[in-house]
């Protein structure tokens, strides 16, 4: 388990000697034969998967009897032990994805497939400086701060105590140990992304915002990005996503925002059996992305004019520079492509 006093915090930049750096407090992955007051993953034969955190003279029941933590303890992840009526257990360390979608919550989670794509596509980078809000579960959190490693920083910000209190604990329990310590990288505040960041100074490379209303963070992030960094939100609706994109659109000091979602599907393979399973991951939430000007300058128009009706009559968001009203109904010369 992660021991803080081994792991001083370095400034960035500042590379530590290899031997400084306890990589179970960066990573949150533990090598060698499980200790007492590690989680361990327990996976049956129907697929049924119980988390318990390992505990001298403690057992874990279930429907096929008893299992003592102790006959864990000791032994390298990756075994199969039989409970008192015969169950089988396959035996492993949780991975992060497996830990955040188990990990208790008070907000809702962003998923392992959409943190993976926040990684890639918003660049999170060994050494960066990234902001985010909501911290919400801490369930990304913990996926920057793998990203960001040794050298960078993860400042997040999050306005209900009660929230900041789980995922201070989940991101403890990933990357700390029995005695709270959290990620060295890590910075919580607790309060409002915008009250907060505003006038503070504060610069990063990345602000990745998952929140009900990231376009009302938009000026605090213009302010506080880097030229060339990259704001990124993550939001379930497609009036969000519409009111954050068109938000950028009339701020002007961001690059053409990019949109997508993405959609995960598992396929069962089984000799001649190969097709896609029954069950899917689909909607979870849509990203965007968009890069910061250097400061004064402005973002190239798009060139293309907008879809006839995309800003008629019934749209009432925000309006990009250029965008007239539209009035009356097109004709057919003027809708076609
Ligand atoms: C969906 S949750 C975030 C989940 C989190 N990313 C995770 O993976 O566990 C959204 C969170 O944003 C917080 N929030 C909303 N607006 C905020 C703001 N302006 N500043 C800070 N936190 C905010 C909410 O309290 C909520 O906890």
């Amino acid at each position: 388990m992660h021991d803080p006093a081994q792991s001083p915090v370095h400034a960035q930049g500042d590379a530590p000697a290899d031997e400084e750096v306890d990589p179970a407090a960066w990573s949150g992955v533990h090598r060698g034969p499980l200790r007492a007051g590690e989680w361990v993953r327990l996976l049956d034969g129907k697929g049924r998967r119980h988390n318990l955190c390992l505990e001298p003279g403690k057992r874990f029941f279930s429907n096929r009897g008893h299992l003592d933590h102790d006959e864990l303890v000791g032994r390298e992840e990756g075994f199969t032990v039989t409970s008192s009526a015969g169950g089988e257990y396959l035996v492993f360390r949780p991975l992060l994805s497996e830990f955040v979608v188990s990990m208790p919550r008070g907000a809702a989670v962003v998923y392992p497939k959409d943190a993976a794509q926040i990684v890639a596509m918003a660049d999170i980078f060994p050494g960066a400086h990234v902001i985010e809000a909501g911290a919400g579960s801490g369930a990304l959190t913990c996926s920057l701060l793998r990203a960001v490693g040794p050298f960078g920083r993860v400042t997040s910000y999050e306005r209900r105590e009660e929230f900041a209190d789980v995922a201070r604990r989940n991101v403890a329990q990933f990357f700390g140990g029995p005695a709270g310590e959290t990620h060295p990288a890590w910075t919580l505040h607790v309060g409002d992304l915008a009250e907060e960041l505003a006038g503070s100074g504060q610069r990063c490379d990345r602000m990745i915002l998952d929140m009900l209303a990231p376009w009302e963070c938009l000026d605090v992030a213009a302010d506080a990005l880097r030229p060339g960094g990259i704001v990124c939100a993550y939001v379930a609706t497609t009036t969000q996503l519409s009111k954050f994109v068109e938000t950028v659109r009339v701020h002007g000091g961001f690059t053409e925002p990019q949109a997508w979602e993405s959609l995960v599907r598992d396929w069962h393979v089984e000799g001649l059996a190969v097709r896609p399973g029954h069950k899917m991951i689909g909607h979870t939430a849509f990203l965007v992305t968009a890069r910061r000007m250097a400061p004064g300058e402005r973002a190239p128009l798009k060139k293309r004019r907008p879809a006839p009706g995309a800003y008629g009559p019934d749209y009432d968001g925000p309006r990009p520079p250029g965008v007239p009203v539209e009035t009356g109904v097109e004709t057919g010369a003027e809708t076609e492509e």
